[in-house]
């Protein structure tokens, strides 16, 4: 059983874009259209338009354009279906799509491996070889209850226990091989389980879907105390938080993301009823990472262990925030301690009282600074001084600012006025900001009269018709593409919407980047007949122009007499209709 594409459409309608998006990011209105950052990108101003009228969302500087389904999709990493289910549930329009909800993804067989995994190794935990991997948990305070609501697993010191029940459950070699938990020996004749002895952490992408482990040596001296699940199509390891899926909601209704290192920390933390909270997996902070937390909250809160590694990998986080416009606070917690050593010796309340007192932006700033400084030292007070005056100066925030420039004065001594004008001229120093423009590429006329046909053949059905009842073709692939497109959606359902065709083309990224080029142009709301017979003459004419260099070159090089007095008389005819042509316009 499909859901017929008029239920799609009725679904899409049901919602609008504008409040959707709304929900996940602030939009504003300006003219028509609303702004908003865009989370495809590492954007920090707005570049996204979103279009109440059409209902599309096109970004001006990355391109990503689409329909509602297309951006819960992208924004959730969910497949077109859920995204539709999704809708669905807000339109308030009944649908059962549990039996095909996940039948379109690709990498299905995959994410069924790991369903099959993570029973297989949580049902370790309970057998007799689980002993002392259990002990080892409770010395870390990890009750049975933690282990269960964590998915927390075993893989035991057997060689290929996984792989037989995989293998049993009809699994290709190719496809367990891929998975990332089996591996090979012997030009796969045999199969064996990755992970042995190890406890498994399961990993889970941005929609709740486990996808790989972090496996943690539990006994002995291990090589490595963890070792992540290798890259796969389904595992990205720059682009996974620890938590991330549970943390989601109660990030946006707090307001707030508190970001640590590890799954152990995690996990501690909700032992005191810190939930807001997802795991880096080590000191590595990518931009992947930053702008999935940036979906959650721009509170962010970085509590990375005590350690020289931790103040490092805090420093290398705030400077990825920075480029996408978040100014992150940050705890940093005595004696090296890590999250979760840091709750356990001080507990609930002390632990608390440093995520209230996270330092601000500016406060870690002071913090690095004072750290190697002797303030009775002139020299010192006044790179002192200096740094802070560049720090100030950034600041968005006026009261922050404010409140800056006066803890500054009292501890240099340095008087307000001077603090305050030195900053002033030190602002207008600062170039503003180039608001990135759309990337104007430089079109040939022809060229132009296909992409300002084609805006209008995304409006007009007319102006389909037009295109159609011409005996020319747009000689540029991607144009012609989404004309050819265009054409067959109006024959199919009777009438033209951008929305909709998206729907329809949701495979075809071509043709879905050209309608984002298309979506930032402006022209004249109103299609005039006149204009777009323009167009098509120009197209028709470059057409004409292309095949008489072709012919003329042919003729040159031709040594066929009979075909060369062909194409002479290709040549003349051409140059006869054009004349009768000219006459008579
Ligand atoms: P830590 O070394 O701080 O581990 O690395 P931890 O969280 O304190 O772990 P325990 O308490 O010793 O069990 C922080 C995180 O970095 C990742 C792990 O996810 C770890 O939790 N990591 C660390 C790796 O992926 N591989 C490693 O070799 C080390
Ligand atoms: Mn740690």
């Amino acid at each position: 059983m499909k859901l017929e594409n008029s239920t799609i459409n009725d679904i899409r309608n049901g919602v609008d874009i504008v409040d959707v998006i709304s929900s996940y990011l602030p939009l504003t209105a300006k003219g028509k259209n609303y702004f908003g950052v865009c989370p495809f990108h590492d954007d920090h101003s707005p570049s996204m338009s979103v279009s109440k009228e059409k209902q599309i969302y096109t970004c001006f500087s990355c391109g990503a354009t689409g329909n509602v389904f297309k951006f819960l999709q992208d924004y959730e990493n969910i497949s077109f279906m859920e995204a539709v289910a999704k809708c669905a549930d807000i339109a308030g329009i009944p649908i059962s799509l549990g039996q095909y909800e996940k039948k379109d993804n690709k990498y299905q067989e995959l994410y069924d491996i790991y369903e099959v995994s993570q029973k297989f190794y949580q049902n370790n935990m309970n057998s007799s070889q689980a002993k002392e991997a259990k002990e080892y948990l409770y010395q870390r305070q990890l009750d049975d209850t933690l282990i269960k609501e964590f998915g927390i697993g075993l893989s035991l010191n057997e060689s290929n226990m996984l792989t037989k029940l995989l293998k049993k459950k009809n699994y290709s070699d190719k496809v367990l091989l891929a998975s990332g938990l089996v591996g090979e020996e012997n030009n796969r004749v045999d199969l064996y389980d990755l992970y042995r002895n190890r406890i498994m952490f399961p990993l889970h992408d941005s929609s709740g879907k486990l996808v790989a482990y972090n496996g943690r040596a539990y006994h002995g001296e291990a090589t490595n105390k963890y070792v992540n699940t290798k890259e796969t199509p389904i595992f990205k390891k720059r682009e996974i938080l620890y938590n991330y899926h549970r943390a989601k909601e109660v990030a946006r209704i707090k307001k707030q993301i508190i970001i640590m290192e590890g799954p152990m920390d995690v996990i501690r933390a909700y032992t005191i009823g810190v939930t807001n909270v997802v795991a880096s997996l080590g000191t590595a902070f990518g931009s992947e990472q930053a702008m999935l937390v940036r979906k959650l909250s721009s509170n962010v809160v970085l509590c990375f262990d005590g350690d020289a590694a931790g103040l490092k990998a805090t420093k290398s986080a705030i400077e990825e925030f920075a480029k996408i416009g978040i100014q992150p606070s940050v705890i940093r917690l005595e004696d090296d301690s890590d999250p979760d050593e840091y709750i356990k010796k001080y507990g609930k309340d002390s632990f608390l009282e440093k995520v209230k007192n996270a330092m601000n932006p500016i406060e870690f700033k002071e913090f690095l600074l004072k750290d190697n400084l002797d303030m009775n030292n002139s020299i010192d007070m006044a790179n002192y001084a200096n740094a802070m005056i560049e720090e100030i100066k950034k600041m968005d925030d006026e009261v922050l600012q404010e409140v800056s420039i006066t803890k500054l004065s009292e501890e240099t001594h340095l008087s307000l006025d001077f603090l305050r004008s030195k900053i002033a001229k030190e602002q207008q120093k600062v170039v503003a900001q180039e608001i990135s423009s759309e990337k104007k590429k430089k079109l040939t006329k022809c060229e132009r009269s296909e992409r300002n046909l084609l805006y209008y053949m995304l409006r007009f059905p007319n102006a389909i018709k037009m295109y159609d009842k011409k005996i020319t073709h747009m000689p540029t692939d991607r144009y012609r593409h989404l004309a050819f497109q265009v054409s067959t959606f109006l024959k199919q359902y009777g009438y033209i919407d951008i929305a909709d065709l998206l729907t329809e083309l949701r495979e075809d990224e071509e043709a879905i980047e050209t309608i984002g080029e298309l979506s930032s142009l402006t022209l004249p709301e109103e299609m005039k007949v006149e204009e777009v017979d323009d167009y098509l003459k120009n197209i028709k004419e470059y057409n004409e122009k292309l095949q008489l260099d072709k012919y003329r070159k042919e003729l040159f090089n031709s040594n066929n007499y009979d075909r060369k007095l062909e194409l002479a008389q290709k040549l003349v005819d051409y140059k006869m209709r054009s004349e009768e042509e000219n006459a008579r316009d």
